[in-house]
């Protein structure tokens, strides 16, 4: 059996008072792209923030490669090769968008991580676009910096909240390319997304969250016959 690059057991997690997961169970394996959908609310960058440590108290067992980190701090857990990429993007509005890019150190104890070239190659609009500020770019620049950023660190496990929102339909196109290019360099994916179209064709298994708890998962081959059951819980 191969171990999960994620594996989430009984997560709960608290913003204050507020008990915000109950009990969130699902996995990623090696190499797998997985989405995780649900209504607003519904608890899903509360899980990816979990994961990072970013939520008040937790309680469960989140593995990263096999190895326990739901005892460590944020700044231990990214060094496990995790790198999130918050619905905020965070790009630096004064910096270059270079800058930008050369900014996140090296995780430790990661493997390498992309070189500038390659990331070049895989984005050509920011190679043209380096030395832009950047507030001067797109929306859709910003978006690809944001993630080019996290591929610079040496992160394998990336964690992506909503990459597709607000997005000009061309540019989304580009973004589910990144992803497809992604999978074939063999970086495992846990993305959450409102919009499914976008993720449909890209996953290789879906979570759905309701509440704070995962109520559903299926494979994409079940996709066609779970499609009912997603309208009733998503409206798609
Ligand atoms: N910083 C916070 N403090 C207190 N409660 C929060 C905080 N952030 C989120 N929540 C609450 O936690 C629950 C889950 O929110 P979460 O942001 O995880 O949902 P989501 O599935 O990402 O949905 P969406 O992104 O569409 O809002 C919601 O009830 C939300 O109101
Ligand atoms: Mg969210």
């Amino acid at each position: 059996m191969t171990t999960p690059a994620l594996a989430i057991e009984g997560l709960n997690a608290w913003y204050g008072e507020s008990h915000v997961l109950h009990g969130v169970d699902m996995h990623v394996n090696p190499g797998e792209v997985v989405t995780l959908l649900g209504r607003n609310g519904a608890g899903r960058t509360s899980t990816l923030r979990a994961v990072m440590g970013l939520t008040g108290a937790r309680k469960g067992s989140i593995r990263v490669d096999g190895k326990e980190t739901i005892g460590l701090p944020t700044h231990r857990i990214a060094h496990h090769g995790i790198g999130y990429c918050p619905e905020e993007r965070g790009i630096f509005a004064s910096l270059s968008a270079e800058e930008n890019l050369m900014l996140p150190p090296a995780l430790k104890g990661a493997g390498e991580g992309m070189s500038v070239d390659e990331i070049y190659a895989m984005f050509p609009n920011l190679a043209e676009r380096r030395h832009s500020q950047g507030m001067r770019l797109s929306g859709g620049e910003q978006q690809m910096l944001a993630v080019a950023r996290i591929l610079r660190t040496g992160a394998r496990l990336l964690l992506l909240d909503e990459i597709s929102e607000g997005l000009a339909p061309v540019i989304v196109q580009a973004l589910a390319r990144m992803i497809t290019t992604l999978r074939a360099k063999g970086y495992t994916v846990l993305m959450v997304e409102q919009n499914f179209r976008f993720a449909a064709p890209l996953a290789d298994r879906f979570y759905v969250m309701e509440h704070g708890r995962v109520v559903e998962s299926f494979a994409a081959a079940q996709l066609d016959a779970k499609m009912p059951l997603l309208n009733e819980l998503l409206g798609v």
